[in-house]
């Protein structure tokens, strides 16, 4: 007798370890200790037909044993009801004696980013779209589209930084190719600019980068003329370098325009006087501009008969490179952050 409890105590036990869940627990519980048909009750059952002295023995040993059995199942059943979060939490400490972590370094933005927003607030202030264009582009909306024929120098991949093995897709050299895209969704009439950056395959100095940025602008309407054009232009150039900045513009031949421009501003050092940044000129060219071409006009399905149109494009790197008075491009995109904390 003595030793069925024993046996009974060291099945139950094994099979409490390997109970997994909830239910499990239950019809073990059940199996074991169930009022009617458990294993234990059975065996506490069968104690009423021994002698009263075999009757105390045995029964202190069956009452060890159910004891044993039910704590070991209140125990599973404690174990099953704790969460794993539970659990986790309850093996946490927390130590409030630990140094704390160092300051978060806030961060800020890239002087180009600083240039490129204060325009976009000065532009969407009159009105225009602020687009963003793809930086791996086609051929045709870098050159074809914008009138750049086939056989021009700047396609050349000396130029240009071409994709291996797919000879029609590249790093788009300028933001004019958001030209014709910008036409071709929005349709005319159309003001808007799209600021980003550009590649080209330079060999690198204190003014040339492999990758800058630029800022494009189109205005297409009825009736738009080159007075519309600088006046624009002198409003973001007296934004830029205060009220009494002029803007002269000068013959320059760019495929896209007609008739085109190259645009300088009042040198804001010396006020036009001449100084070592305008190199004694009194002028800072900024600015590649002109009358859209019918052609490039025709590419964006625009009526050029009934459209005309005004294009520029600023060189964004070097606005913010006249801005803080930065004397080598490289630095720019160096990642340098010695460099960049000053902004
Ligand atoms: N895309 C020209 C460049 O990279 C700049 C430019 C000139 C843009 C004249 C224009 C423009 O929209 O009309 O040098």
């Amino acid at each position: 007798m003595e030793s069925k409890f024993k046996k009974l105590k060291e099945e139950a036990i094994m099979a409490l370890k390997a109970v997994k869940d909830k239910i499990d627990l239950e019809s073990l519980e059940n199996k074991i200790l169930g009022r009617k048909s458990g294993e234990l009750t059975d065996l506490m059952k069968e104690l009423k037909d021994m002698n009263a002295e075999a009757k105390k023995a045995v029964g202190q040993i069956a009452n060890e044993v159910k004891k044993e059995i039910e704590s070991a199942l209140e125990q599973k059943k404690r174990e099953l009801s704790e969460s794993d979060w539970q659990k986790s939490l309850a093996k946490e400490k927390i130590d409030i004696t630990a140094p704390s972590l160092p300051p978060f370094e806030r961060g800020h933005f890239h002087p180009n980013t600083i240039v490129q927003r204060d325009l976009e607030d000065l532009f969407s202030s009159m009105g225009f779209l602020i687009l963003d264009g793809p930086e791996l582009e086609s051929e045709y909306y870098n050159f074809t589209a914008v009138n750049i024929p086939v056989d021009h120098p700047a396609r050349d991949s000396q130029d240009s930084f071409y994709i291996k093995n797919h000879p029609n897709w590249l790093m788009r050299t300028q933001t004019s190719s958001v030209q014709v895209r910008a036409m071709q969704k929005y349709g005319a009439p159309l003001r808007m600019i799209s600021p980003g950056k550009c590649f080209r395959n330079e060999a690198t100095d204190v003014r040339h980068e492999h990758t800058f940025y630029q800022l494009e602008g189109v205005v297409i309407d009825e009736n738009i003329n080159f007075g519309h054009m600088k006046g624009v232009l002198e409003i973001v150039a007296k934004h830029l370098y205060g009220k009494d900045t002029e803007v002269r513009l000068r013959p320059k031949f760019y495929p896209f325009v007609e008739p085109g421009v190259n645009g300088e501003v009042t040198c804001f050092l010396c006020k036009g006087k001449g100084c070592r940044l305008c190199k004694e000129t009194g002028w800072l060219e900024i600015l590649g501009a002109g009358m859209i071409h019918p052609n490039v006009l025709r590419e964006g399905d625009v009526d050029s008969k009934k459209y005309q149109g005004f294009a520029f494009g600023f060189g964004l790197t070097r606005l913010a490179m006249l801005k803080y008075g930065i004397d080598d491009i490289r630095l720019l995109e160096s990642g340098d952050i010695r460099f960049l904390k000053q902004f």
